[in-house]
């Protein structure tokens, strides 16, 4: 076994890697028939590969000095602030983490903000007032509704209260509807944030097999959307898929974003893909987790994101991009 891979393992991982993986693999094969070859856990390891870690947290900060930048200018040479405005209904967790990190990224990078706290039970009418209010003021550029709303809300007809131009979420219909005629006004953050951290790893797109495990208007659809814009051939699965090792195992991109705890797991994943972990879940001891289980994945994939660390920070940056998109907007 270690001879066949000697001689052929170099040709076989030609395919799907650039040079300086194929690179590492082809050393790591070496090392799989070197000295340590009787150690069996140390050769099951190096047959294929520790994945490069996709550090998003660290391409967050860089993307987030530029923002940093381009706002002190912005203010310096217009003065203009851009602001962004967060509704949060009711006390969920994890909705009152999400908006916690938005608020402080946006003062941490100059911009400004506005936090708006309902209980869960207000009135439907009162945040649409609050919306129609933050549409009509000048100094605003973005506005969020953290999702999910309570069950008094009707989803839709909130995200359509939002004027198209203060949309910075990309969830309005006529943002949707750019966005699927390749001609997008805010691209949806978390999905904007995976592209950019695939640009940055530099993973080919033209022609890649992507496969994307989650189906939701947040994430599932505009990633397919994206994907597909960069001439990657798209595989959309979900709850109701059909042997999803099938799918998943022939994906050279696998983006996870279903919400369920460690789902994906190595022997689904194709050995040197990009898996890109979108879940943030919690394990029953209360550790952060993602829907892709990273030990076993890790030591197959090519390149990985982590859960803390990886799409999360990403999402928060893409949200100031686009806010900062939208007050330069205002001078055009
Ligand atoms: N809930 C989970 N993700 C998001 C997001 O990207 N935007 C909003 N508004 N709510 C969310």
């Amino acid at each position: 076994m270690s001879l066949v891979l000697f001689f052929f393992g170099p040709f076989f991982f030609k395919a799907s890697h650039p040079p300086s993986r194929q690179r590492r693999l082809f050393v790591s094969v070496m090392d799989a028939i070197g000295p340590k070859r009787d150690n069996p856990p140390f050769r099951e390891k190096s047959l294929f590969m520790t994945a490069k870690i996709i550090d998003g947290k660290a391409l967050a900060d860089a993307v987030r000095a530029e923002l940093a930048e381009k706002v002190a200018a912005l203010k310096a040479t217009q003065g203009i602030t851009p602001c962004l405005a967060v509704i949060l209904v009711g006390a969920d967790p994890a909705s009152s983490v999400y908006v916690r990190n938005k608020v402080a990224a946006c003062e941490k990078a100059g911009f400004r903000s506005i936090k708006e706290v309902y209980p869960a039970d207000v009135e439907p009418i009162v945040v649409l007032g609050k919306i129609a209010e933050l549409n009509a003021d000048p100094d605003v550029h973005g506005i969020l509704v953290q999702l999910p709303l309570p069950r008094q809300f009707d989803t839709e007809a909130v995200l359509e209260a939002i004027v198209p131009e203060k949309d910075v979420d990309g969830f309005h219909a006529e943002n949707v509807g750019a966005l699927m005629q390749c001609n997008p006004r805010f691209i949806p953050c978390t999905p904007y944030g995976v592209m950019k951290m695939l640009e940055s790893a530099k993973v080919p797109l033209k022609g890649a097999e992507a496969v994307i495990v989650g189906r939701s208007n947040i994430v599932g659809k505009p990633m397919a959307m994206l994907l597909l814009a960069q001439s990657c051939t798209v595989t959309v699965c979900h709850s109701q898929s059909k042997d999803l090792a099938f799918h998943t195992k022939r994906a050279d991109i696998l983006v996870a974003a279903v919400g369920r705890a460690k789902m994906i797991t190595g022997d689904m994943i194709k050995p040197g893909a990009t898996v890109i972990d979108v879940g943030i879940n919690r394990t029953a001891d209360g550790k952060l987790c993602g829907d892709v289980d990273f030990e076993s994945a890790k030591e197959v994939a090519g390149a990985i994101t982590p859960v803390p660390g990886g799409v999360g920070p990403m999402t928060i940056t893409m949200l100031l991009a686009n806010t900062l998109e939208s007050a330069e907007r205002t001078l055009k």
